[in-house]
């Protein structure tokens, strides 16, 4: 597996078939072309990804929609408007030509545009749409740097696409249509009160099973190895006096050695929180702590999204 931004090279090996880890604001994708029915089996292989959880494919923009999807609602293409290119994902009634295997059998299909510079260019030099989920195993944290690609798919995949590392950080806000109703089925890289300053009310309904018809939020996931403890840090901590690493928003705990703890955003920013997160549990994940200890942001913003991705890391 090589890292580098050769965007030829990218799209050689995707038009053949084969796979690359795609840079985005949000989070590294595992790449290859949604059409290609034997490109996507093996993004579900190198993740080791249930076929049930469904694939979101990726655009250049608003125009190649209508290839991919029978109809668009009027809220679509307003937050489309409005927030693409960006951390949003519609899921919208797809055309035949999307595999089944991308949509795990549902009629309808994510489609979202991404707003970096290399993914934008690798997008508007090929004919199909990329199919890409996080490029991490199943379950296990997301990628944000090439690095993190590299330590968890080096030698299941060719090539790297380096983009830098991601600034948004977590992944997009994944919203469906439901007649007139808008719903918010995963909480992300879009905060909801961006999503109603464009189209007013939102509900929000967030999966807590592993329930394969709705969204893929599976209870568990972006999970550390480590057992991973959220609450008032400071009650943690006095419970848990050894081997704790600690991952805090804004405040330093003095009694913890500095190379166990990171402070999300020491002047508390839940923009930078959110682009620190996965890296950060990465780096606490490999000290030699047996426990990592976090507590919940403000759940406002992005915070609301910090503190699922937090909650679900933490579930068994
Ligand atoms: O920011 C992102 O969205 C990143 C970057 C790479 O674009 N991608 C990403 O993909 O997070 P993934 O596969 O890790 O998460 C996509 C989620 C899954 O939980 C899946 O179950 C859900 O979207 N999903 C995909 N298609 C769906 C559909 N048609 N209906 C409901 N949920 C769907
Ligand atoms: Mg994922």
């Amino acid at each position: 597996t090589t890292i580098g931004n050769d965007i030829d090279k990218a799209i050689r090996l995707l038009t053949q078939g084969g796979l690359v880890a795609l840079p985005t604001e949000t989070v590294y994708g595992l790449a290859g072309n949604a059409l290609n029915g034997s490109s996507v089996a093996k993004i579900f292989s190198v993740k080791q990804r249930p076929s049930f959880d469904p694939l979101i494919i990726h655009v250049p923009n608003y125009a190649a929609l209508p290839q991919w999807v029978i109809s668009i609602p009027g809220k679509a293409e307003k937050l489309a408007e409005q927030f693409w290119p960006g951390p949003l994902t519609l899921l919208l009634p797809r055309k035949p030509i999307i595999p089944d295997l991308v949509t795990s059998g549902l009629d309808t299909v994510g489609v979202r545009c991404p707003n970096h510079p290399l993914a934008h260019k690798l997008l508007n030099s090929i004919p199909f749409p990329l199919a890409a989920p996080s490029a991490n195993p199943f379950g296990y944290i997301s990628p944000t740097t090439p690095q993190h690609v590299h330590d968890q798919l080096g030698g299941k995949i060719p090539y790297i696409l380096d983009g830098g590392e991601c600034n948004v950080g977590i992944e997009s806000t994944i919203v469906g249509f439901d007649e007139d109703r808008v719903i918010v089925y995963r909480l992300g890289g879009l905060s909801v009160e961006k999503l109603q300053s464009v189209i007013g009310n939102v509900e929000i309904r967030l999966n807590t099973s592993s329930n394969p018809v709705a969204p893929g939020q599976l209870k568990s996931h972006y999970a550390p190895r480590k057992k991973l403890l959220v609450g008032n840090l400071d009650d943690l901590i006095a419970a848990h006096r050894s081997n704790v690493a600690v991952l805090s928003f804004k405040d330093k705990r003095e009694s913890i050695p500095s190379n166990l703890q990171r402070v999300l955003s020491a002047s508390g920013s839940l923009q930078e929180a959110a682009q620190n997160l996965f890296g950060m549990l990465r780096e606490l994940d490999q000290t030699e702590a047996t426990i990592i200890l976090a507590e919940p942001v403000p759940e406002i913003d992005l915070g609301r999204a910090i503190n699922d991705r937090l909650k679900r890391a933490a579930a068994q």
